[in-house]
């Protein structure tokens, strides 16, 4: 590698979950800080970081192709950095296959980008995928603006190992920040703007700490407090684990106004002997019944899942044990997924691999239920006024879009500015968004 000018400008594009995400912006804060700008849209930056996610394979794919596209105008490179899960688990293997990138970050390391960018300007290639637990977080500059609704990565890691999944490999094992620290990040979101904030985690509901008391408090204690900033309107968390819900967490839909009616808790499949296969440690009928607990505490919560066909093994009548179940819960949306063999899981070498275009036919009919059943939440909602928390402006001018407390997409016609909550009627249905009528200006 040759030695390059300082970047004057930098991109982050960051792929996969919302974790992911968050650590984008993390790092842009951190360029910003170094007196780099962000490349103005259409523009060309002089440094691009790919924030990659190894879930599935073509994910990682992408990237590859993403680095040999990334030219500028002129027809030279940028400098590249690849971050996030495929540097974790391929870091290597991008040096050796990709010449073109000079620096690798994991997921645990980004702080460090500013120091390796050094090195990258000065012509050296360089890799850090150490996994320090927690020592990311201190090492970042603090928050200065947040969008309307902001991102909180509270818990990392995970130590459940799905037998399909990279995750605990890439993230490595479950940590949860300080208590201390999160209020802290959280007043900051707020200061700079945030009214809504998501707490997120691989596995949010495993977040454990001491509150400033001693006292030993999960998540339902962390959203409590949170619950006490005042111009802090609402509350979010993501994802869940059917294993880590506690009683406090559901009581905590019940009695905190601020915590959203909305929960996504992933189930992966409706048959027992797949759930077993997968290591999920719950059948179908406890996370039905975990549901049910859920619903009664708060009957008005909207649910979501996340679903994988074609795990190792799956017969037809396990996947019609998922459309049962799919039909039992009727979620307001979901995500759902072709079994991915990721290389160094126990389910890539398991026997009986599915044939991609039995994946294909169960994926269309899964599809088709979980559609259906989103339809029809968003009909059910029709007619109903709810606070909409405005997020950004429309395609077209007076046009703003913001979401629900059921996390629907809600565009109307109006000029309150973003980041205001109104009053809003539900007054047309689509698939994917509701259609609204300004009622009344809630709060401001
Ligand atoms: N921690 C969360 C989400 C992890 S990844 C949880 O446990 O629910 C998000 C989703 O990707 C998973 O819920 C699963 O549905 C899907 N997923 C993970 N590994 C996969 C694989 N190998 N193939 C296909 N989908 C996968
Ligand atoms: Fe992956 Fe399972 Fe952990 Fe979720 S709980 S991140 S699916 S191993
Ligand atoms: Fe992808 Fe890593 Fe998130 S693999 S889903 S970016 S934790």
């Amino acid at each position: 590698m040759r030695a390059t000018p300082p970047p004057k400008t930098y991109r982050v594009k960051s792929f996969g979950c919302q974790m992911n995400v968050y650590d984008g912006e993390r790092m842009a804060e951190l360029l910003a800080d170094r007196g780099i700008a962000p490349a103005a849209e259409g523009e060309d930056a002089d440094l691009v970081v790919l924030n990659t996610c190894h879930i599935r394979e073509k994910a990682a794919e992408k990237v590859y192709s993403d680095i040999g596209r990334l030219r500028k105008a002129d027809g030279s490179k940028p400098l590249i950095a690849v971050a996030g899960c495929v540097a974790q688990a391929e870091g290597e293997e991008i040096m050796a296959r990709a010449p073109a990138v000079s620096m690798v970050v994991g997921p645990q390391a980004y702080h460090r980008l500013p120091e390796m960018l050094d090195k990258a300007v000065a012509g050296e290639r360089a890799t850090d995928t150490d996994m320090p637990p927690i020592a990311k977080f201190d090492a970042l500059p603090a928050r200065r603006r947040a969008p309307p609704s902001a991102f909180l990565t509270v818990q990392e890691g995970c130590d459940k190992f799905c037998t399909y999944c990279v995750v605990p490999y890439t993230r490595g094992a479950e940590i949860s920040r300080p208590f201390a620290d999160l209020i802290a990040e959280a007043e900051r979101l707020v200061a700079g703007g945030a009214r809504e904030i998501t707490l997120l985690g691989q596995n949010v509901n495993a977040w454990t700490g001491e509150d400033d008391k001693g006292r030993a408090i999960g998540l339902d204690g962390l959203i409590r407090e949170l619950a006490r900033l005042p111009d802090l309107a609402r509350i979010r968390y993501t994802t869940s684990h059917p294993m880590d819900v506690t009683d406090g967490l559901i009581a905590a839909h019940g009695e905190i106004d601020k915590l959203m009616p909305f929960l996504h808790l992933p189930v992966q499949s409706g048959s027992d002997p797949i759930l077993k296969a997968m290591n999920r440690s719950h059948d179908a009928d406890g996370y039905l019944r975990l549901l049910e607990r859920f619903r009664a505490a708060r009957p008005d919560i909207a649910l979501s899942g996340d679903f994988i066909v074609g795990f190792p093994g799956e017969s037809e009548a396990d996947f019609e044990a998922t459309l049962q179940l799919v039909d039992a819960v009727g979620y307001a949306q979901a995500f759902s997924f072709k079994y991915s063999p990721r290389p160094g899981t126990p389910a890539a070498t398991m026997a009986d691999q599915v044939a991609p275009e039995i994946m294909d036919e169960r994926l269309q009919r899964l599809q088709a239920a979980l559609n259906r059943d989103q339809i029809a939440f968003n009909q059910a909602s029709l007619g109903k006024t709810c606070p909409v928390l405005v997020e950004r402006k429309g395609k077209k001018p007076g046009q703003l879009l913001g979401k629900s407390p059921w996390l629907q997409s809600v565009w109307f016609d109006s000029d309150v500015s973003i980041g205001e909550i109104v009053e809003v009627e539900l007054a047309e249905a689509g698939p994917n968004s509701m259609a609204g009528r300004v009622r009344a200006s809630a709060t401001t």
